[in-house]
């Protein structure tokens, strides 16, 4: 399924609401909801841990789709799974044996994303595309919200042909906005994650403003 879906990140959402942020993105029509896991270690910030994620699966009635920015990964795996995600996604930069963390994720009943930093190019997942059922292209250095896109396009489309009819999603994340959101679907990416340009460094309880920036990416 390549049609273009949007991801709201929860890392722009209001902390201390976070039920209420969910079920307003999904209300005004977010397709998966995106959760950004950070461990002060593999990036410079932290947000928040599987039992945090589990109460988010509460709320979550679409896709919870879990984006781990930590290394190590394998020692978390199960516990993500025990949270709910349904699909878990690591950074081929967070460890040396990514095959074996590709395997735990679908063993543990997870679909199995790899991230990749703008760094990072787009070869160093084709030994894994069978293992993989969405790759993730950072067009941002990952770590914070609200940063300057990077434009990644080659990657995206490199990816497209690498990726050829497999059942493997294109993620974007990082800088999507209105502006930026066209250029990489014409690449060929089908998920869009999006943080500050839905939640404008704000809640979303609000429902214009949201409306009018889901409508326009
Ligand atoms: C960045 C995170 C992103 C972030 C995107 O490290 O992985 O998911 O929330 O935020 P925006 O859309 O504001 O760049
Ligand atoms: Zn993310």
């Amino acid at each position: 399924d390549r049609t273009i879906k949007i991801a709201p990140s929860i890392l722009s959402a209001d902390f201390a609401d976070f039920g209420r942020e969910i079920r307003a993105i999904e209300d005004q029509g977010a397709d998966w909801v995106h959760v950004d896991v950070m461990d002060g270690h593999f990036v410079p910030n932290l947000t928040f841990g599987p039992p945090a994620v589990k109460a988010f699966r509460r709320h979550v009635k679409t896709v919870m789709d879990v984006h781990l920015m930590i290394a190590p990964v394998d020692p978390y795996i199960d516990a993500f799974a025990e949270a709910g995600a349904d699909i878990l996604t690591a950074h081929v930069e967070a460890g040396p044996h990514i095959h074996r963390t590709l395997q735990a994720i679908r063993a543990a009943g997870m679909k199995a994303g790899v991230a990749l930093n703008p760094g990072t190019p787009a070869e160093a997942v084709a030994p894994l595309l069978e293992l993989t059922d969405l790759v993730c292209v950072m067009t941002v250095n990952p770590g914070f919200g609200g940063q300057k896109f990077l434009d990644m396009t080659a990657k995206v489309r490199a990816l497209r042909e690498m990726i050829g009819d497999r059942e493997i999603h294109i993620e974007i994340d990082g800088g999507v906005d209105p502006t930026t959101a066209p250029l990489v679907a014409a690449a060929g990416a089908d998920v869009l994650v999006a943080g500050s340009a839905v939640f404008r460094g704000g809640s979303v309880s609000d429902p214009a403003p949201y409306g009018t920036n889901i409508a326009a990416i």
